[in-house]
């Protein structure tokens, strides 16, 4: 089984349009190949054309950060898949924030996972329990739940890529342990094989998020798994973040 692994620096709402070409431009200069491992940048909406522009001759991807799940219509604010399709390769679904914050439900996490997968773009869907959740003993099951219910109508198995991002784990500087990412990983492929099949499960990619950073990310890779990271603040800094692909690559090249 050969999963490519794949490194996604999610920019969240950081970066005016000129700090994000120059993002964008200072991890493509130490990034001129990248091989074995997909790098993807997520940038607010506003730079994205403006970062694709600068990313035309790099093998660096780009990805939107969220959309929403009706093609068109009365939604003062909000951005649709055909807005982005062509623009982006992959689309960030059910960020934490998004659920938390936005207050977003599985339901709505699964419109926008299958309206991305229609619009042949990758959602990147990202699923974690909240630190109460994990005190009470009920992270496997709230994950089970989260996985299936975010999933309900989908069908793209090729494009699918799931994040595992434990909540208490995000922009905190304390990333879970990589046995503790593995187990729950290893129970979001589970379910996966159950909701998909096997064979399907075993070709998605399963990343771990969560105050990732060069010097953390080797021990996730090693797990069976785990197949790279999504990324918040340590991307925003152009030479950690190609510091963070450049081990991956290493890794994967092992
Ligand atoms: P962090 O964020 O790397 O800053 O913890 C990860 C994420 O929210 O995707």
């Amino acid at each position: 089984m050969m999963r490519t692994p794949i490194i996604a620096g999610n920019w969240k709402m950081n970066t005016t349009l000129s700090d994000a070409v120059d993002l964008a431009n200072g991890v493509s200069a130490q990034l001129p190949f990248v091989t074995g491992v997909t790098a993807v940048v997520c940038p607010p909406f506003v730079s994205l054309q403006a970062v694709a522009d600068a990313l035309i001759t790099s093998d660096i991807k780009v990805g939107a950060q969220n959309v929403h799940f009706q093609p068109s219509g009365a939604f003062t604010g909000e951005v649709s898949a055909p807005m982005v399709q062509g623009l982006v390769s992959y689309v960030i679904v059910g960020h934490s924030e998004r659920r938390l914050l936005f207050h977003e439900m599985d339901a709505d996490v699964a419109k926008k996972a299958i309206v991305v997968a229609a619009h042949e773009m990758q959602p990147i869907l990202c699923v974690g329990e909240r630190l109460e959740t994990r005190k009470a003993g009920e992270a496997e099951d709230t994950i089970r739940t989260q996985v299936r219910a975010s999933l309900d109508g989908f069908e793209a198995w090729d494009k699918l890529v799931v994040a595992y991002e434990p909540v208490w784990a995000i922009g905190t500087g304390e990333a879970a342990s990589p046995i503790v990412a593995q187990e729950i990983i290893s129970v979001v492929r589970s379910e996966l094989a159950s909701l998909a099949g096997q064979n399907n499960a075993d070709n998605i990619p399963i990343l771990y998020g969560g105050s990732v950073t060069s010097e953390n990310i080797g021990p996730f890779l090693d797990r069976p798994d785990i197949d790279g990271a999504l990324v918040g603040g340590a991307s925003l800094k152009a030479d950690e973040f190609s510091r963070i692909i450049q081990v991956t690559a290493s890794i994967a090249a092992s």
